[in-house]
């Protein structure tokens, strides 16, 4: 097998290159004309790596309504009052294509982020960000034109500021050393990852990059929630698992009391517990910070696997499967 792995860590090591560029890209972007006032929702349609975006915008603005709609259809509160995104980096994913063709029937503002396919064939209103990239590292290119677009619709406060300082804690060394680190431990194991309900984007984008780059299980929950249940299963056969707390200084007191406890409860029966401090002025760069940090850390566990991060050959089998 070749490996692409070269390929994978120079996107990761431009990962800022990335930001900056998806930044000015949506800062240009021709948006349609909107009336605020009348938008009662927001939805991101995406699947997979392109549903990521929708993600954090959901875990970071608490501002108004927004909903990631990873399905074929939409939900029936969907209208013209909804602004739509509909986001997939090749353009060409079924259920993203169907919930546009559901959006577009219900009249709601829609505009297109992808590199091309169906998609921007469809969409006037489109977002077009540049084609080579595995979609879960194109992470810059569909989520910051999410959070510009919401910002010049003036629906969330200015993100200008924050995305720079997002860009400067993009840092390859430092953020590469640090997933090493976290891969050494994560290496054989089952990983799991907590984070507060807040941060649980975050957490599952952690979750999917672990599968889809070093092609192994791994698996997410969030605080306060996973007290009430996944606590009590750590009892029998946990010893594969090492969890990985995201902790942010913006969690509450009550969260932080709940994971310093739960990490007493959890040492002896999973296999380890680490800690993974989010670092950062703005939320919006603890979490781009951590998930560069994730980026790399299942970039190394595909090395330590032996396995080429870059392509998703099950994934895409399917996909070619679900044609036929
Ligand atoms: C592959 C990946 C997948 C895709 C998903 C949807 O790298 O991350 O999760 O993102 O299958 O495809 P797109 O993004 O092209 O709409």
């Amino acid at each position: 097998m070749t490996y692409d792995k070269e390929n994978m860590l120079d996107k990761l090591d431009k990962f800022r290159n990335q930001v900056e560029e998806a930044f000015k890209i949506a800062k240009k972007a021709k948006l349609p004309k909107i009336n605020k006032n009348k938008i009662s929702n927001i939805v991101v349609c995406g699947m997979g790596g392109s549903s990521a975006g929708g993600l954090l915008l959901q875990s970071f603005t608490k501002d108004i309504p927004i909903f990631v709609n990873r399905n074929y259809n939409l939900p029936r509160y969907i209208n013209k009052n909804s602004l739509v995104f509909c986001v997939s980096y090749s353009g060409n994913t079924e259920e993203t294509l169907s919930a546009y063709n559901e959006a577009k029937k219900r009249k709601a503002t829609v505009i297109a982020i992808t590199s091309g396919g169906k998609l921007a064939e469809k969409e006037k209103n489109l977002i077009q960000i540049p084609e080579g990239f595995q979609p879960r590292i194109a992470l810059g290119y569909t989520f910051i034109p999410l959070l510009i677009s919401l910002s010049r619709y003036r629906l969330i406060a200015n993100q200008d500021q924050p995305v720079r300082d997002a860009i400067r804690g993009l840092v390859p060394k430092t953020n590469s050393k640090e997933g090493f680190m976290l891969a050494k431990k994560l290496f054989n194991m089952i990983p799991v990852f907590y984070a507060s309900e807040d941060m649980h984007g975050v957490a599952y984008i952690c979750k999917t990059l672990t599968n889809e780059n070093a092609k192994q299980p791994a698996f997410c929950h969030f605080f306060p929630e996973m007290n009430h249940n996944e606590i009590n299963g750590f009892k029998k056969n946990a010893k594969k698992i090492h969890v990985v707390m995201i902790k942010d200084k913006q969690d509450i007191m009550s969260i932080k009391k709940r994971m310093e406890i739960t990490k007493k409860i959890i040492k002896e029966s999973s296999g380890g517990v680490s800690e993974l401090h989010t670092k950062g002025k703005s939320l919006l760069a603890r979490m781009l910070h951590t998930l560069h940090i994730a980026m790399y850390c299942s970039y190394y566990l595909a090395l330590m696997n032996k396995i080429d991060p870059t392509p998703v050959p099950v994934i895409e089998d399917l996909k070619a499967k679900l044609k036929k």
